[in-house]
């Protein structure tokens, strides 16, 4: 790379390489790109050359320009080129059918390097087996791959779509602070420190949902904002500590309606993005059918194995783990897996210790055979005990059955998370298609045992139903949300309710979670005081539109769908963010360091 490289001003593209097909024949082109790869047939040399509209077959020889030619033995892989040539149809039995310029290549009369390119750490094409790390490291190469490219134009059609469509229902995007107020409830802030304001700070936004409240209250009846949002959370596949939100709110509407808009515009989405049709309106689950058929609020419904009750069995049986946990008020549920019961002793093992990170105490199991179920355990059942759990399992010889007996929130993560192992073990979720549901009537609190109070199920402006409102005093536990979450093959994709709009009910979900008034005050006073002022009705749902993305492009991270997101530990390794700072810039900020130890 000592040589200069050269000027392009004079030359103007004429198209895209992925573009030119056939009917361009003879015509004279200028193109500009990578060199995806260079082959040197001895006197000629075949450069592929790629942009992000595709791949063309461009040829040097000395018929069509020896200096050409003689620059083209210089170029190596991701060396940016232009090259001035004629599109000619290929010879008869070179075309190449997988490639969609393959029936044609460019005779090149002109060629310039731009500039010129290191060894890239990985080849640029998709499926490349390397580690993330190095992708992330190197993500301006990352997103060269077509893969990468067909994402984030994937991730802007939906974008695009999403604005369109409720532009076309009446919506106004409106934008909201990044710098916030710190509120409790909710995940972790990111905070950011003020300067002109010693010893405070800024929060950044977990969602926008205050501001969407408050933009009801000004009457601008229907919100919606593609957002980023801040959550200092520990982060999974499809969880970033910064993360973008197609939020929406509406004025006067009940769940239903709510419901209704953002299935369609879900449908729309798809349709535009990927050209997928999907059924509306979506099936619903309420949030207690979900946990006892799939032992969980975000059911992958792409497969069966639901969780069967056996607990009267259980009941009365002669298994003291069984009985003793029915009694306990507890349950016993069982899943049933297909063909599996040629398992080993091994492997039942295994799925034992799976269970137990689940704090399951153990998992129970029958093998089914011609002669009935069969199991060290068996003998502590009768005859007609056993018969009755093969019947209500509609098991077939071959087959496993698993049980775990427990206290009901114990025998759901348990079978919840073993139905998912299963599925996929059993490759049941393969071209099984997009699978949506709604998951309603959400409990409004739940007790967290922790903290030894009530917290929100959703958030605390989320409004209890009506007819249970009298609850909140009495029994809050038992009180519904007007709440609806959005799944779409076992990942959230999104959640939302109709939300309290008078003050004195607002104030009384606080005191219940625990806030005193003055905190409530304190922390959410704007909102009260809002709501003084005449607040219609209103409600609203928020999607993660990286995971919506994500699934749509088939991807299993979120990762692949933005093009610069974070590590497992918050970082940006293209960057070095989170970095360290001067000390001039914290004695700006007011702040001084107290680091005893870095747990990392
Ligand atoms: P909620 O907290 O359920 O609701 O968030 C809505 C949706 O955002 C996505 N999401 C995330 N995506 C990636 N990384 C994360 N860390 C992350 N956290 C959440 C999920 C989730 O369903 N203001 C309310 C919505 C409302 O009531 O209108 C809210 O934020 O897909
Ligand atoms: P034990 O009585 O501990 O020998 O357990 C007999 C079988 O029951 C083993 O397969 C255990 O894994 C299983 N088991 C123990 N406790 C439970 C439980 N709470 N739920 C389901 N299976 C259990």
């Amino acid at each position: 790379m000592t040589y200069a490289v050269e000027s392009a001003n004079d030359l103007r593209r004429t198209h895209m390489c992925g573009v030119l097909t056939e009917a361009d024949t003879d015509r004279e082109v200028v193109l500009m790109g990578w060199v995806q790869k260079r082959r040197d047939h001895g006197g000629l040399i075949f450069v592929d050359l790629r942009d992000r509209w595709g791949v063309v077959q461009v040829v040097f020889s000395p018929e069509y320009s020896q200096e050409a030619l003689n620059k083209a033995d210089r170029i190596r892989s991701e060396y940016v080129i232009a090259v001035v040539g004629r599109v000619q149809k290929r010879p008869e039995g070179t075309e190449n059918p997988n490639l969609a310029t393959g029936a044609i290549e460019i005779h090149v009369a002109q060629a310039r390097i731009l500039n010129a390119a290191k060894t890239p750490p990985f080849y640029i094409e998709d499926g490349v087996e390397v580690d993330e790390n190095i992708r992330l490291r190197y993500r301006y190469l990352d997103l060269r791959r077509p893969e990468m490219q067909r994402a984030l134009e994937l991730r802007h059609k939906a974008a695009k779509t999403t604005r369109d469509f409720l532009d076309g229902r009446g919506f106004i995007e409106v934008e909201t602070p990044m710098l916030t107020k710190s509120t409790p409830e909710g995940a972790r802030d990111y905070l950011v420190p003020s300067r002109v304001n010693p010893g405070s700070f800024y929060a950044l936004p977990q969602s926008p949902q205050l501001f969407k409240q408050i933009l009801m209250v000004s009457g601008i009846d229907r919100y919606f904002q593609i957002v980023r949002c801040f959550r200092d959370e520990d982060l999974r596949a499809d969880r970033q500590p910064e993360f973008t939100q197609i939020d929406m709110e509406m004025s006067f509407v009940s769940a239903e309606d709510v419901m209704e808009v953002t299935e369609s515009m879900i449908a729309e989405i798809c349709r535009q993005a990927t050209g997928l049709e999907v059924k509306v309106p979506f099936p619903r689950l309420t949030y207690q059918e979900a946990l006892d058929r799939f032992g969980t609020d975000k059911p992958d419904l792409r497969f069966g194995l639901e969780l069967v009750d056996i607990s009267d069995v259980a009941a009365g049986c002669g298994f003291k783990v069984f009985r003793s946990a029915v009694q306990a008020g507890g349950l016993v549920k069982g899943i049933l897996a297909p063909g599996c019961g040629g398992y080993s002793r091994k492997e039942i093992d295994e799925l034992t210790q799976f269970a137990l990170t689940y704090k399951a105490k153990g998992l129970a199991y029958f093998i089914v055979t011609e002669d009935g179920l069969k199991a060290p355990i068996a003998k502590f059942f009768s005859e007609d005990e056993l018969v009755a759990i093969r019947t209500r399992f509609g098991a077939r010889p071959g087959d496993l059955i698993l049980f775990v007996a427990d206290q009901p929130t114990v025998v759901y993560a348990t079978l919840g998370a073993l139905r998912r192992l299963l599925g996929e073990r059993l490759d049941l979720t393969k071209d099984a298609g997009y699978r949506f549901t709604w998951v309603v009537d959400f409990p409004l609190l739940e007790f967290n045992d922790e903290e030894g109070r009530f917290v929100a199920v959703h958030h605390p402006f989320t409004a209890p139903r009506e007819e249970d409102i009298l609850l909140l005093a009495s029994e809050p536990g038992r009180v519904r949300a007007q709440a609806y979450d959005l799944v779409l093959n076992g990942v959230e994709l999104g959640g939302g309710s109709i939300r309290i709009h008078r003050r004195d009910l607002q104030e009384k979900v606080f005191e219940v979670i625990g806030l005193t008034p003055d905190e409530a005050l304190e922390k959410f006073g704007f909102l009260l005081e809002a709501f003084d002022y005449g607040t219609p009705p209103h409600g609203g749902i928020a999607f993660g539109f990286d995971r919506l993305v994500m699934l749509l492009a088939g991807r299993g991270t979120i990762r692949d769908v933005m093009a610069f997101p974070k590590t497992q530990s918050a970082s940006d390794l293209m960057t070095d963010a989170p970095d360290k700072v001067s000390r001039r810039q914290l004695r700006e900020l007011h702040i001084g360091l107290d680091i005893q130890k870095v747990d990392k």
